[in-house]
């Protein structure tokens, strides 16, 4: 049978295909080369690597700049230096948009922006994750206040998208001056070791203005932003490795904050004892032991992503699963700091437990602190407000909240972390734990300074007074006597029980009341 259909394309099909080609090869295979070269993949590379394959489909592939000045209506591009559209991770709609350092250095146009803006209010309508890959010298210098628009107009949207959906920046190249507050408004920044840098000005600028000598690393590369800065949760090695963190973070996640967290299939038995658990914690409360360990051997697979995890050691943030479930964990390290909670540790944490409310992910929290650290360093530094953000991010939070006290629980820091009487769901604690207002030294020494002083021998009667108060408050049954704690559990039933746990509270509802949005002492 003779086909009707033509040979040859259709002229207007051939214009098409190779304006679309045309598109596809950005600033050109020169650039596309010193790209390369730097150990960086491009802007299309990149969002193949991210999106399941096949999946992703383009946006706006045709849209050029407008401007006209400084010779630039002779220099256009397809796509003007931003990749956006949609595609799927993991099975499930996502946005996406990324810059193309092979264009005019991925420098933000104004037509560059209502692309990203696009891809923005479509997310939101949806209901989708938007991811940005960042790799751009800022502001387009040749079209000035409209670029600066540009980016306003990002940071609205940004903004209004926050707690909606969620919205994971990559940066992947250079991010500098205002460009840096898009992604510092996002959920999350992963950043790539030694090809990105992120500042509100740059080493030459800082040169001039405080005599400061410093190159781009040590000012803003990756592992300043995550070890010194907290301005970035992950680093990662190369792109690949970035956009595979970026993959695996969503898979914790809801697409929007009306869904629940996808639920995945487990083999790790939910009623598995881990009797290993029953000594990890040392009989000298002194001794510090590795809480990673402890949530590791809890959560499903012992897999755990952690979030900052080069920030603020003295707490471990980050998302696992238990029976399936994905839980954002919360952790006291008492190995390092003891555990105390600083301003850092605080700022890490508040924004963490946030983050896990807003996407409806259940919080457990592990406690092990001794209390909030000393200092004219903290009190000047504003512990008092930073603290206080961590346990407003307590209190406010409306996901099932599971908390397991493996030892000290004192003072203040008792009350923060996940408290029942700061609506703590299921409050469990081990035979180890100690809930009091302060170690028993520090209270003996208050409560009994005078008897100590009076005594013959004044260190065995502080040694007398100490053991006996140990006895006393050193443990879990006074806080149990008064309901405060659910159960005290052997440590190796931990993950049966927060498995249990996790499965009742699943249909949890509290709600907040009414109001336009509460007051974070920011
Ligand atoms: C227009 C730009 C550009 C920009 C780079 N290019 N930045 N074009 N506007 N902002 C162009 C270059 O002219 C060059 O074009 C190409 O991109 C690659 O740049 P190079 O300098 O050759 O690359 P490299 O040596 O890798 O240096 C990258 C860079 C540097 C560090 C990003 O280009 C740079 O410092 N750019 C300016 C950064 C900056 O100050 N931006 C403004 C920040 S303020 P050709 O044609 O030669 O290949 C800002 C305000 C935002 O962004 C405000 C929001 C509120």
């Amino acid at each position: 049978m003779a086909s009707d259909r033509p040979k040859e394309p259709d002229p207007r099909v051939t214009r098409l295909r190779a304006l679309r080609e045309k598109a596809r090869e950005g600033g050109g295979k020169e650039r596309t080369d010193s790209q390369h070269k730097r150990g960086k993949l491009t802007a299309r590379e990149r969002v193949e690597l991210l999106l399941d394959p096949g999946s992703f489909e383009e946006f706006d592939a045709f849209v050029q700049h407008r401007c006209s000045d400084f010779g630039m209506q002779e220099k256009k591009f397809l796509g003007d230096g931003v990749v956006t559209g949609h595609g799927r991770i993991g099975g499930r709609p996502v946005f996406v948009f990324s810059q193309d350092f092979t264009v005019f250095g991925g420098s933000l146009s104004g037509a560059y922006a209502r692309k990203i803006c696009k891809v923005l209010d479509l997310a939101l309508k949806v209901g989708a994750p938007v991811i940005g890959l960042n790799d751009s010298g800022g502001a387009r210098i040749q079209e000035g206040v409209e670029s600066l628009g540009g980016y306003a107009e990002i940071f609205l949207r940004n903004t209004l998208c926050s707690g909606v959906i969620p919205q994971i920046s990559a940066i992947m190249g250079p991010c500098a001056g205002g460009a840096v507050y898009s992604p510092a408004i996002t959920d999350w920044i992963a950043m790539v070791e030694h090809t990105s840098y992120m500042y509100v000005t740059g080493p030459s600028v800082v040169k001039t203005v405080t005599h400061e000598e410093i190159d781009h690393e040590s000012l803003g590369g990756a592992l300043t932003h995550n070890q010194t800065s907290g301005v970035a949760h992950f680093m990662s090695a190369d792109d690949a490795s970035c956009l595979a963190l970026i993959r695996d973070l969503l898979s914790y996640l809801p697409s929007n904050n009306v869904e629940d967290p996808p639920r995945v299939a487990c083999a790790d038995p939910a009623d598995r004892a881990d009797p290993s658990l029953d000594s990890i914690v040392p009989v000298d409360p002194q001794k510090p032991y590795d809480i990673l360990e402890v949530v590791r051997r809890v959560v499903d697979d012992g897999k755990f992503l952690e979030v900052h995890s080069h920030y603020a050691k003295n707490v471990v943030t980050g998302f696992a699963r238990l029976g399936g479930m994905s839980v954002g964990v919360v952790a006291n390290q008492p190995a390092v700091l003891a555990g105390t909670l600083d301003i850092a540790a605080s700022l890490k944490a508040a924004r963490f437990v946030r983050a896990c409310d807003c996407y409806n992910v259940p919080l457990v929290t592990f406690v092990d602190v001794p209390g909030f650290l000393p200092g004219t360093g903290q009190e000047f530094g504003g512990i008092i407000k930073h603290g206080a953000k961590l346990l407003y991010a307590y209190c406010e939070a409306t996901v099932p909240k599971l908390t397991v006290i493996t030892r000290k629980a004192y003072g203040g820091a008792y009350d923060v972390m996940s408290s029942k009487h700061i609506r703590g769901d299921v409050n469990y604690a081990w035979p180890s734990a100690e809930i009091a207002v302060m170690g028993a030294k520090g209270a003996v020494e208050i409560i009994f300074k005078r008897e100590i002083d009076a005594a013959k021998d004044p260190a065995a009667e502080e040694e007398r007074l100490v053991r006996e108060f140990t006895e006393k408050f050193a443990n879990p049954y006074a806080a149990a006597e008064f309901g405060y704690l659910d159960d005290v559990i052997e440590p190796r039933d931990t993950r049966p029980r927060l498995v249990r746990a996790l499965s009742l509270m699943r249909t949890k509802r509290d709600k907040n009341p009414p109001r336009k949005h509460g007051n974070i002492p920011l």
